[in-house]
């Protein structure tokens, strides 16, 4: 048996579309190969080829992520996929690892994915470094308190991405969390959903709301799939994409068009953990915040990522830590961090440590997900210098709590 780890070639895309389509139980379509083809360069993805056959592979798109006004190179995973007969043989693990090493040489310092399987993307450094709020609520019942000033809905059609884009540039630029998006990202993913009944890409709605001075301050994207039928009527379920708002007119705007959507029995929005809205309506109990969790995230290279990664602390901050990271060795050892002026710098220094930490820990300190302090409370961290915790809040200080409005 021979058994290779590489990246893919325009070769192997046939047998990608059938190792992803089978693994996620899908069907391997022609459309889906003209997808792979149009829009994933081959060796994006890396691949388990088991006596010259694919039967594991992993994708890393590039992409940036916005953090403190700046943006970091940023690898989202997916899929992840591994023909059932080739899996717990370890191979998914090894393309991980690969995809890390190429990631560092790409300088790419940072990934993330999301995953209902965090205990295996949690062997290899990957850990939960971001919070959504997820609503669900049914439209008819809900009546919003709080009243903004009127404004227009305008539906946009795909072509005119563009402009839900200027609004979300604006919107992302101070975040921490916002991916950079680019044409086909707009086009394929925030204006189009998987459709599990046709195995296909359907198109979502899209709408901005307009202020009384014809300024776009927000928009929507949202599509609606049935329910299983449980009485006469059946039932449907608006998921809501991607919900920006740049004015709290806009805010209420937007809800009061969801609002209207009276007759789906479920209406699904995700928001970042600080909005408010159960507590702007009549009565807050009709609506469900059910667990919702946000992307794992990676530091993929320590010295990149935080030298790139602007300090918004009140005062300067040093210490150091000493990473274990045995899935990237490369950010193993002790690292000395100084936060002051806007600037981080890292470098290697001395063998004592004010705190010991593993790489899993690394990435939501890095986006502010978890403090330092919280992080230590909880285990997390093994804490040599109690004063060096204070510090490491400053340097990590973020601007705004880590929540992306994408999914990959
Ligand atoms: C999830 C999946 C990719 C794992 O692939 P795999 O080849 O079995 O993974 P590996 O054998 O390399 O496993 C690496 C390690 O993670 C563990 N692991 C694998 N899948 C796991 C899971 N679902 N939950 C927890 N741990 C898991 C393995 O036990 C192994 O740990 P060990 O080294 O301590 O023994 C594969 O089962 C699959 O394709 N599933 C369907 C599609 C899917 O869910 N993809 C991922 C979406 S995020």
């Amino acid at each position: 048996m021979t058994l290779e780890y590489r990246p893919l070639t325009d070769d192997d895309l046939e047998q990608a579309v059938v190792v992803e389509s089978t693994a996620f139980y899908n069907k391997p379509t022609p459309e889906r190969l003209e997808q792979l083809r149009e829009f994933f360069p081959p060796d994006w993805t890396v691949g388990a080829f088991v006596d010259g056959r694919l039967v594991a592979d992993v994708r890393t798109i590039p992409m940036a992520r916005r953090i403190n006004g700046s943006a970091t190179p940023f690898g989202a995973i997916g899929p992840v996929a591994c023909l059932s007969a080739y899996r717990r043989q370890g191979h998914v693990g090894k393309l991980l690892r690969l995809a890390l090493e190429r990631m560092r040489e790409q300088g790419i310092p940072l990934s993330g994915l999301f995953t209902p399987h965090d205990a295996l993307y949690a062997r290899f450094g990957w850990e939960r470094s971001e919070a959504r709020k997820q609503y669900y609520l049914r439209p008819s019942d809900i009546r919003l308190r709080v009243k903004g000033a009127p404004g227009v809905i305008e539906s946009v059609a795909p072509d005119d991405w563009g402009r839900l884009d200027a609004i979300y540039r604006r919107y992302a630029g101070p975040r921490n969390g916002p991916l950079h998006r680019v044409e086909p990202w707009w086009r394929q993913n925030v204006l189009r959903h998987y459709d599990e009944m046709t195995a296909g890409l359907g198109d979502n709605d899209a709408f901005v709301w307009k202020s009384a001075n014809r300024e776009d301050e927000g928009y929507v994207s949202y599509y609606s799939r049935a329910m299983p039928r449980t009485d006469r009527y059946a039932p449907w379920e608006v998921l809501v994409r991607d919900f920006v708002s740049l004015s709290g007119d806009a805010y209420l705007g937007l809800w009061r068009h969801l609002l209207a959507h009276d007759i789906a029995t479920r209406l699904a929005v995700h928001l970042p953990v600080e909005d408010p809205f159960a507590d702007l309506v009549e009565d807050p109990r009709k609506i469900e915040l059910p667990r919702a969790e946000g992307p794992m995230i990676r530091v993929v290279d320590i010295e990149r990522a935080l030298s790139r990664r602007p300090f918004v602390g009140s005062r300067p901050a040093s210490f150091s830590i000493r990473v274990s990271d045995p899935s990237a060795p490369w950010n193993e050892g002790v690292w000395r961090v100084e936060a002051g002026e806007g600037q981080v710098q890292v470098e290697r220094k001395g063998d004592e440590a004010d705190v010991e930490l593993n790489a899993g820990t690394l990435a939501p300190l890095y986006t502010g997900f978890m403090r330092p302090d919280v992080a230590a409370g909880v285990g997390l961290m093994k804490v040599n210098r109690p004063e060096a915790l204070e510090d490491m809040r400053e340097a990590f200080a973020v601007t705004h709590p880590a929540y992306s409005n994408d999914w990959y």
